[in-house]
């Protein structure tokens, strides 16, 4: 061995710290609005096996946060914004921390370090709706976190859409909090600084790209070429950095220019838009976490080491809502299934290796619905294709997207077969009045998957239910029978 192997040990340990160093504290966002969800259990041993250590919730559903205790991962629990108004009343925000936080917080339980008091409550779409009451839930829970005596260690916060402040800046230094909520968003900052709490946004450079046609495409990215937007002595090369420091300038602007930031969402979707695509997904990943493990931050906060991000997300939600757009259903780094879509170094140095596919997963049979050529009457088969696409998840047929293009009856064999999988390839629906059929040939053509389902967890718990209707069905009987 000698000195040449203590070299190699050496070098090895230094690798090994490296990587350790480089994932240390990333986060990603698991959501759960899908039809089909992996087990609790598959996802966190998935988050593991991936060196994720934080993870941020949509809400406080019993069995995610079961399955996340004893991991290690640090989580950022959520109450939706339809409960926001309920957490106007301190009692009824007491016993949601108390049901949703500190009883998990036992030796060998959940991680929880923050609170996301509501998600994104202030975007324009939702013309107002939440304005009163984000801020008396944020004070309720806190002050609830703070009467449990865990407020030290475990705050609350409000994941806001960057549009609280970028639509009308200019540059980054002349970044104010949006008009209409700007004593709102004061207010809110400064119960955040009272209670040593950071501010969370979420920042979309993808957004900018989809819903400014003239944006220029190269700025979206990390290693663009870009004519740089020039500020002061402060030249900026990607939107990120831009975004980023709109919302320092807004907190300066309150007397809060030290607050910290934590960035809720970031990512990069792969179906639904022109620009919503595997390769542009990996090309923005590869330059956020090689910045990442850099610890490089933005001109004006400059030590990225202190930022704690969250990619958006872990796996696709085929029951999110599309009013944003068709990529709404496509922003995971993995699939439905939990496979990784496209090669991603967790470590930022660049690696072209895929992540860890969550394990052990359970598919439905290999059986798809598709069109039947042998019937004649077609006069229902745009009706039949609408139908089937209201219930089930057809993004993938439009413009920009792997299934655009085919035929009037490839289209009908998508989204009949996406149907007949949500409907856990259910015979029944599988007809659409003769136009369907099932078949076990795999349907897939060219670049369109066409998907088996996962036998999720939910379908499991709607079996087990219909198990335990139909045992209350047997006792109504029996009971009956013994009556008459
Ligand atoms: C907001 O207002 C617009 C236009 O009046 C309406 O179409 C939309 O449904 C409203 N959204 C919500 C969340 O109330
Ligand atoms: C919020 O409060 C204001 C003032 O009391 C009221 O005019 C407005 O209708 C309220 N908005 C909602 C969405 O409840
Ligand atoms: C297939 O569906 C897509 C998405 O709805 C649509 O844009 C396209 O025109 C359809 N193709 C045909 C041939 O009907
Ligand atoms: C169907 O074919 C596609 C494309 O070749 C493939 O990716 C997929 O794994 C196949 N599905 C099954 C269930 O065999
Ligand atoms: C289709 O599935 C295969 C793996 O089975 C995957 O490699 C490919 O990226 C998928 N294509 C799309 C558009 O999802």
């Amino acid at each position: 061995m000698g000195i040449r192997g203590n070299i190699m040990v050496w070098v090895f340990f230094f690798m090994a710290g490296l990587w350790w160093r480089a994932g240390e504290g990333l986060g990603v966002n698991w959501g759960t609005q899908a039809t089909h969800q992996l087990p609790p259990k598959t996802v966190v041993q998935m988050l593991r096996d991936n060196g994720f250590e934080k993870v941020k919730l949509f809400d406080a559903a019993a069995s995610t946060m079961s399955a996340l205790a004893g991991s290690g991962i640090e989580v950022m629990v959520a109450i939706p914004n339809d409960q926001l108004e309920t957490m106007n009343d301190y009692d009824s925000a007491k016993k949601w921390v108390k049901r949703s936080v500190t009883r998990y917080l036992f030796n060998g339980g959940v991680d929880v370090k923050y609170v996301a008091v509501g998600n994104e409550p202030f975007l324009s779409s939702y013309n107002g709706s939440f304005l009163n009451t984000t801020l008396p839930a944020l004070q309720n829970i806190q002050n609830a976190l703070n009467e449990a005596g865990v407020g030290d260690k475990i705050k609350a916060t409000v994941p806001l859409n960057a549009d609280v402040y970028y639509a009308s800046a200019v540059t980054p230094s002349s970044g104010r909090f949006r008009a209409d909520i700007a004593d709102l968003m004061t207010n809110i900052v400064e119960f955040l600084a009272k209670n040593s709490a950071p501010f969370t946004v979420n920042i979309y450079p993808f957004l900018s790209l989809y819903s400014d046609k003239s944006f220029p495409f190269d700025f979206a990215f990390f290693d663009g070429n870009a004519a740089p937007v020039v500020d002061g002595n402060i030249q900026y090369t990607n939107v990120f950095d831009a975004n980023f420091d709109t919302l320092v300038s807004a907190l300066a602007a309150v007397g809060h220019s030290a607050m910290p930031i934590i960035v809720g969402e970031v990512g990069w979707p792969t179906e639904g838009d022109i620009n919503a695509r595997a390769a542009y997904a990996q090309r923005f990943y590869g330059g956020l976490l090689r910045r990442i493990a850099a610890k490089v931050g933005t001109p004006l906060r400059p030590n990225g080491g202190d930022l704690e991000i969250y990619l958006f997300g872990l796996i696709d939600e085929d029951a999110k809502s599309i009013a944003p757009g068709n990529f709404e259903r496509h922003w995971g780094i993995f699939r439905y299934d939990g496979q990784p879509k496209f090669a991603m170094d967790l470590s930022g140095q660049g690696g072209q290796s895929f992540l860890v596919p969550a394990k052990g997963v359970e598919y439905l049979p290999a059986r798809w619905c598709v069109f039947n050529p042998a019937t004649e009457d077609l006069s229902k088969l745009g009706e039949s294709i609408t139908y089937a696409c209201t219930f089930s998840d057809c993004t993938a047929l439009g413009y920009g997207s792997s299934c655009n293009g085919l035929d009037e009856r490839g289209n009908a064999s998508y989204a009949f077969n996406m149907f007949f999988q949500v409907q856990n390839q259910a015979d029944e629906s599988c007809y659409f009045g003769g136009l369907a059929m099932v078949t076990t040939q795999n349907a897939s053509t060219g670049t369109c998957n066409f998907t088996v389902q996962i036998a999720s967890a939910a379908v499991q718990a709607t079996a087990a239910s219909s198990v335990v209707a139909l045992l209350s069905g047997v006792s109504v009987m029996l009971l009956l029978l013994f009556v008459l």
